[in-house]
């Protein structure tokens, strides 16, 4: 009997580590479409409805695209009781007629809040009212929240302090909100965003629609400047917590207000793009497109829809990648994966066409035999030991390498 009671302990407290050991959000990054860059102040439930449509009937959310995230520009104000109303005129039914609809896509709902009084668009935020608004938020069935930072003070204890604030007050709601933690990486967030409660946190200023831009301390950030921001950080990624170097442009050409500055920016290539794409699954990125996906054409959707590199960044292991080479434009990035496995990518980031040839053993520091799947190819190699090629300008070559099937 003694014993008997001794086990189902044993086994009741081993039950509680595991599920505490699994977040309950965000085990992997989360996947799918935020309104801003391309719609600004042009959200509404009509458009995020449309949305919901298009991601179910292009395939998207069969492919694990499953959040929608409403940023900024969706709040009327507070009413009476000072609870948040949603712009009467772009939600006349309130958001959660929207929340039931969206989820009876089988989808989830994200909303945007500012730790401050006002947000960087400049309508009411959450600060002060942080449980008040997260219980308004679990009452409406919202499954995500990006919380940014504008109009708040500068330094890290008060930003860790508002975060906090807000994570305690999710928590506390018992809905599993995703928390996304919008500070722009300006104190360090990949420090305190996990003790805040933040399931991602940003570490660059806002994406821009552009390969590299030389204004980066202007707030001007394209593709290879935000890659080479996330260099260093990738002991902090993991199930539950990531670095989120921020939208995926892909699909944009000079479309988005935000990401394209106003028409200052013109756009990437569909090389760039597919580049980004890549990147953002060896980075373990979340995968958040901005572009209008009601209407998408088949060049972009075949690089969204890429199986194998979303399932590089849905890898449950939850690594980031490490640069582990890069000289004369030529960088490569080793992320492992479950089941004995690694990606490697290669990226061209010069303007020239390049060729390579690295050891899968000195280079790639994979010692042994590997089965080799190149991914834009579809090619399968056995017993490779190197890796040979063209390789476009800013364009980059994907490989998976499996050592159980070395021994094949
Ligand atoms: C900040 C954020 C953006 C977006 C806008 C909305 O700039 O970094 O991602 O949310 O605010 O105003």
């Amino acid at each position: 009997m003694y014993l008997k009671l001794l086990a189902s302990t044993v086994v009741f407290t081993l039950f509680i580590l595991f599920v505490k050991a699994q977040p309950s959000v965000a085990s992997t990054p989360p996947m799918g479409w935020n309104s801003w860059n391309l719609f600004e102040e042009e959200v509404s439930e009509k458009l995020v409805k449309q949305i919901a449509d298009a991601m179910v009937n292009s395939g998207m959310a069969g492919t694990g695209y499953q959040y929608l995230v409403i940023d900024d520009f969706w709040v009327g104000g507070r009413n009476a009781k000072n609870e948040l109303f949603p712009d009467p005129v772009r939600f006349p039914n309130g958001m959660k007629v929207l929340a039931d609809y969206v989820h009876s896509k089988g989808l989830k709902l994200g909303i945007y809040s500012d730790a401050a009084a006002l947000t960087c668009g400049g309508v009411t935020g959450s600060y002060d009212f942080e449980e008040q608004d997260a219980a308004t938020f679990a009452a409406w069935g919202i499954d995500y929240l990006k919380y940014d930072y504008c109009n708040a003070p500068d330094d890290m204890v008060s930003a860790f302090a508002r975060y906090k604030k807000m994570g305690d007050a999710l928590h506390k709601t018992n809905r599993p909100i995703v928390y996304s933690i919008c500070e722009w990486g300006q104190r360090q967030p990949w420090l305190w965003a996990k003790a805040a409660g933040g399931n991602l946190w940003r570490t660059t200023w806002d994406m821009r629609d552009t390969w590299l831009s030389n204004e980066y301390n202007a707030g001007h950030n394209g593709i290879i400047n935000t890659i080479d921001k996330q260099n260093g950080l990738e002991k902090y990624a993991g199930p539950g917590g990531w670095n989120d170097p921020d939208l995926l442009v892909t699909g944009l050409f000079g479309k988005g207000k935000s990401s394209s500055l106003n028409g200052r920016y013109t756009g990437c290539t569909l090389t760039e793009y597919r580049s980004q794409f890549a990147l953002w699954c060896m980075l373990a990125a979340p995968l958040m497109v901005n572009l209008d996906i009601r209407n998408i054409d088949s060049s972009i959707k075949a690089i969204l829809l890429n199986k194998d590199l979303i399932a590089i960044d849905q890898d449950a292991l939850g690594s980031q990648a490490s640069v582990i080479y890069n000289q004369n434009d030529l960088e490569i990035f080793k992320k492992e994966l479950s089941g004995d496995r690694y990606a490697i990518c290669i990226l061209n980031r010069s303007a020239e066409n390049k060729t390579f040839s690295f050891s899968t053993g000195s280079d790639f520091k994979l010692h042994g035999q590997w089965m080799v799947h190149e991914i834009f190819t579809n090619k399968r190699l056995r017993s490779v030991k190197k890796a040979e090629g063209k390789i476009n300008a800013h364009d980059c070559v994907v490989y998976v390498l499996n050592a159980t099937d070395a021994s094949e």
